[in-house]
């Protein structure tokens, strides 16, 4: 097992953003995490990566408990996650910003930037190396916010929405790029509304819904599951 989601739950006063939520993903899986807008994803993967400390519950991942570890030792254990809101730092250029990825693991500078240097070919940013992330379409934004939080080199990356906004050829690109990851050894767990997308990437699927799990199990288990037609797939996927 490397991560284990243990009766996680999170109170933003009287708001119960996440409630005794459990599930586990094994090393080599692609998960996906769905839900309406508001049912607490976004949440999960912050207490899962150190952001928020969770009012109860627990989180494990690779055999040690990180439920009350700071961000940056998560990601030091080797956990890496992108953010649904993607704010490219300042000025910086792509290589700037996924060199920072890289800092989290290695102190010499010529050592974090050839790091940086690969994945910034590995994820196809290659031409737009020196210019500034942010003011690059969205597209590339994502593709910047998967390359800093890959730089540092993890077991484990959480992507969430890395699909939203993109065009049909995008989302296409952004998947290819997820499994090529798959396939060199990182186990992916991702929050995305675009169904398609899900169904086809996912060897299994986790629904929550108001906080809580609903369902969980291979996608097409999911897709005909009547309680997550109704919480949620219904009408999303009617507009795909
Ligand atoms: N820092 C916070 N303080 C207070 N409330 C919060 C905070 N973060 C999230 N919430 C609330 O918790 C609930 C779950 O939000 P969350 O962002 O986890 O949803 P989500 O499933 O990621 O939704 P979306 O699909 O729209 O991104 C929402 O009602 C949200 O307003
Ligand atoms: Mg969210």
């Amino acid at each position: 097992m490397l991560l284990e989601v243990q009766q996680l739950s999170k109170r933003f006063g009287g708001l119960a953003a996440v409630s005794n939520v459990s599930f586990n993903v094994l090393e080599g899986e692609i998960v996906g995490l769905i839900g309406p807008n508001g049912a607490g994803k976004t949440t999960l993967f912050n207490l899962i990566a150190g952001a928020f400390a969770p009012t109860s519950g627990k989180v494990n991942f690779a055999g040690s408990e990180i439920t009350h570890l700071p961000s940056h030792r998560v990601c030091k254990a080797g956990l890496a996650r992108t953010f649904q809101i993607v704010r490219p730092f300042g000025n910086m250029s792509v290589i700037e910003n996924v060199v920072i990825g890289a800092f989290a693991r290695l102190q010499v500078r010529a050592e974090a930037y050839a790091v940086a240097e690969a994945i910034v070919d590995q994820t196809g940013l290659t031409r737009y190396r020196d210019v500034a992330a942010r003011s690059l379409p969205i597209a590339l934004r994502k593709r910047v916010e998967v390359a800093r939080a890959l730089a540092t080199r993890p077991r484990l990356l959480l992507l969430d929405e890395v699909m939203n906004g993109l065009t049909p050829t995008e989302t296409r690109e952004i998947m290819s790029l997820v499994r090529e990851l798959n396939a060199s050894g990182i186990t992916i767990l991702l929050i995305e509304h675009v169904m398609p997308a899900v169904m086809s990437l996912c060897s299994r699927i986790v629904v929550v819904h108001h906080g809580e799990k609903i369902a969980e199990g291979p996608p097409a288990e999911i897709a005909s599951s009547p309680r997550v037609i109704e919480a949620y797939l219904g009408e999303e996927f009617l507009i795909q």
